[in-house]
């Protein structure tokens, strides 16, 4: 039976450090407020005028081929899962195609908007892709930029705290060995929250959802029919919003879910898991979802205090960075989970090559 391995892994973080001291020069907030509620002690920004999410996804994927030991012109499907791509459209996908300098059309490329499980949704995609003998290498990418779309200022402090911009990537191909590669894909939705971690400017409800409570506009109509308003520009609505205690609430309820899901399904229990890699959204739900499942500190793996909430990338950042440390070995079972915007969340587990 064909399954999908990871047949290589690579990471890229911006060089440019940005501590919790310095978003306090910017903002109201203090180191002991963000390591105390996020475990975050700095995060990576991106070089604004040099990079973007696609040029930081591309280093990640070089690295992934190359230990893959393939060509980026053998990569014969893109998959980009970003919330901060480099345009409205066209997606990340073909950018990075043409950043990489593929030319080979018969690569397809899909870009996924899921957020913080984007990469679990990507690698559901990929998976089925590969079993089916659709495609034997494909690129799975999580990249974010969100430096630059993000209020450094006290009004967006809830937010621009927590995010950090990387990126990583893996090369997934089929293998016929028994003990190795993905074992089972889990993904879920609940659109009944969308509004509570979105940025929903611009959009086509053109102004609607600005009519509600939540965002404090009860006059729909000031919002006419337009995609940009001036309106926009100076209340600063083109940010990002998040209900930070709802979204923690459900997160520490979806996480546990998802990965008993998926570890009922294949017959495993929590003290099965040899590397549990949380999507990277809080130190404290992480450390939530551990006691739930009574692991050990060695089996789950957490950098956010070094990059921050990296969304579609933290996944792929954390388990390159496990593996590159030795975390992660041959045989290993690896589980990764993810919850937020959506919301969506999801989880994997898979044997490590
Ligand atoms: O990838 C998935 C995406 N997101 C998440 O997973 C986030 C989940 N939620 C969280 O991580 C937490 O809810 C936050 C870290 C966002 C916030 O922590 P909290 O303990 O829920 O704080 P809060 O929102 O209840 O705010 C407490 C206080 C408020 O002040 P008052 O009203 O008590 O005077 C906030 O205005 O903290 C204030 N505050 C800040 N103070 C200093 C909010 N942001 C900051 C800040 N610095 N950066």
């Amino acid at each position: 039976m064909i399954k999908t391995k990871i047949a290589g892994i690579g990471k890229y973080l911006p060089s440019k450090i940005v501590t919790n001291a310095e978003l306090s020069k910017m903002m109201d907030t203090t180191d002991e407020w963000i390591v105390e509620r996020t475990g975050i002690h700095e995060r990576r920004h991106a070089e604004k005028h040099t990079e973007t999410t696609t040029t930081l996804a591309a280093h990640a994927t070089k690295q992934a081929c190359e230990r893959a030991g393939i060509s980026v012109n053998d990569i014969d499907f893109i998959i980009f899962a970003t919330l901060s791509p480099d345009y409205y459209f066209p997606g990340c996908g073909v950018l990075l195609q043409r950043e990489l300098g593929i030319t080979n059309t018969e690569c397809g490329a899909l870009d996924i908007r899921n957020q913080c499980s984007g990469f679990i949704y990507g690698l559901s995609v990929a998976d089925q892709f590969i079993k089916s003998g659709m495609y034997k290498n494909i690129l799975l990418v999580g990249s974010e930029m969100h430096s630059m779309g993000l209020d450094f200022t006290t009004r967006g402090r809830t937010v621009s705290v927590i995010f950090g911009d990387g990126a990583g990537a893996v090369i997934l191909q089929p293998t016929q060995e028994d003990n190795q590669g993905v074992l089972t894909t889990h993904l879920h939705s609940d659109g009944t929250h969308a509004e509570e971690l979105a940025m929903i400017n611009p959009g086509s409800h053109g102004g609607r959802h600005l009519g509600t409570e939540q965002f404090g506009y009860p006059d729909p109509s000031v919002w006419g029919e337009v995609f940009v308003t001036q309106k926009m520009f100076d209340d600063a609505l083109f940010y990002p919003n998040m209900n930070g205690q709802l979204v923690f609430k459900t997160a520490v309820t979806k996480f546990p879910e998802v990965i008993m899901e998926a570890l009922n399904k294949t017959g495993h229990t929590p003290a099965d898991i040899d590397m549990l890699i949380p999507h990277q959204a809080n130190l404290r739900i992480s450390q939530f979802v551990q006691k739930v499942l009574r692991l050990p500190d060695e089996k789950v793996y957490n950098n956010i205090q070094k990059y921050g909430n990296t969304t579609a990338a933290s996944i792929p950042i954390a388990l390159c960075e496990a593996w590159e440390n030795g975390l992660v070995k041959s045989g290993d079972l690896v589980c990764l989970a993810a919850f937020g915007s959506g919301f969506t969340w999801g989880s994997a587990l898979l044997r490590w090559v």
